[in-house]
């Protein structure tokens, strides 16, 4: 007769804690299990920004991650146009052709960003005061880059950040020399330069109602003036005091009655503590100054916030799961802790801990929050 076997509760614990890690390593080694492209694959691509580095494969842990988690990627720089058009007339494509380039060696689409944005403007541009020079950038730019990567990239965000908090549009260089209806011409110049490529308006704060309702006003200008858009990009960089969970998904039914994409093309979630009362999330040109107080977590997330954070973003995929037929990407904003810009803004040098994957690149409780919400289908 055999002996029966015992095991001790602690034993038993180890054995399960190991087959759980091990079901839940970022690396699986024997196909995407626990990637979230393809646990994703039947509801919305999923994204993450790429910096320099990223793109030239200098770091093989993070490339690794990136090419199992990602299908599709945003160049976080560049493609702006201080880097991609640095002169009125040179262009330098050598950082953006390797983008490309990566993007198709492995498979994944370019959502890229961005043609028209007041901000990281090639320096020529900050002292234009004549109209017509505003003009005929406008028209170049778009022209000479979006037709060189027609058919090789996915889509562009034409247009970014045009609006104001209160829904009226940002005193940009564009707007004050050509008037509200630089974006309508943006759209049009693309439309024609880009045939083969998706349109889309990207913004932050626009599930914000007033914002919002500027960002439909503008998209039904462009649509009524004939011109195509394809989608509209809400950026999604939020806090996890205070994510606006309603808001967002009256957005998400707003916009797709316009007959629209609607995407997340640049999530992260803050854990630090914000130094605006009024909703700023992502205007880059607001700076404060650092103080220890506002960088609470140099040595480790405390339990509650990671749970908080876990809670957040399970909540938001919850929603994004909700609406799968209206939402075509959901883009994060880096690939791991480490790369997100919120470590240098508004405040710099604080330690954010806003992705799914922490500084090692390890999944975080947020990575498996998102996960397991698809888990039965696993
Ligand atoms: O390239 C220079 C480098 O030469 C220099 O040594 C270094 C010193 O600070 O600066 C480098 O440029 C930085 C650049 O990122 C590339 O790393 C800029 O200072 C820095 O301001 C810039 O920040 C970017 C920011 O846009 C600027 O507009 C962030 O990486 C990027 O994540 C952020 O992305 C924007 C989206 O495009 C639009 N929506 C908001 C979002 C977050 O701000």
């Amino acid at each position: 007769m055999k002996k029966p076997v015992f095991i001790s509760l602690t034993a038993l614990f180890g054995i399960l804690l190991l087959a759980d890690c091990a079901s839940h390593r970022s690396f699986s080694g024997n196909g995407p299990v626990h990637s979230l492209k393809a646990i994703f694959k039947d509801d919305f691509r999923i994204g993450t920004a790429l910096n320099t580095t990223q793109i030239e494969e200098k770091d093989p842990a993070v490339d690794a991650l990136i090419q199992e988690q990602f299908n599709t990627v945003t160049p976080e720089n560049i493609m702006k146009a201080e880097i991609i058009h640095p002169e009125w007339s040179r262009y330098d494509f050598t950082q953006a052709d390797r983008l490309v380039a990566y993007a198709k060696k492995h498979h994944m689409t370019v959502n890229a960003h961005t043609l028209i944005w007041h901000s990281q403007l090639p320096s020529f541009m900050h002292t234009m005061q004549n109209t017509d020079s505003v003009r005929q950038y406008l028209t170049s730019h778009i022209h000479t880059i979006a037709s060189r990567y027609d058919g090789k990239v996915y889509s562009w965000d034409v247009v970014n950040e045009a609006l104001n908090e209160d829904g009226t549009m940002r005193r940009s260089v564009f707007q004050q020399k050509l008037g509200d209806d630089f974006v309508v011409e943006a759209f049009r110049t693309a439309e024609k330069a880009a045939p083969h490529t998706k349109l889309y308006y990207n913004d932050y704060n626009i599930e914000e109602p007033a914002k919002r309702a500027g960002a439909i006003r503008l998209i039904r200008k462009i649509q009524a003036a004939g011109v195509r858009i394809d989608g509209v990009g809400i950026q999604g960089h939020w806090n996890i005091s205070s994510v606006p969970f309603q808001k967002i998904e009256d957005s998400i039914e707003e916009f797709a009655a316009l007959g629209i994409e609607v995407m997340f093309t640049e999530l992260d979630l803050s854990v630090l503590p914000s130094p605006f009362k009024d909703n700023i999330t992502a205007d880059v040109n607001q700076k404060i100054e650092y103080n220890a107080a506002m960088n609470p977590y140099t040595n480790g997330l405390p339990d509650s916030v990671q749970q908080k954070l876990a809670d957040c973003y399970g909540n938001l995929f919850r929603i994004f799961l909700k609406h799968k037929d209206k939402i075509s990407r959901v883009t994060f904003w880096g690939a791991g802790d480490q790369q997100s810009w919120l470590n240098d803004w508004p405040v710099q040098g604080r330690t954010d801990y806003s992705l799914l994957f922490d500084r090692q690149l390890k999944p975080k409780p947020a990575f498996f929050s998102v996960i397991n919400l698809k888990k039965t289908n696993l």
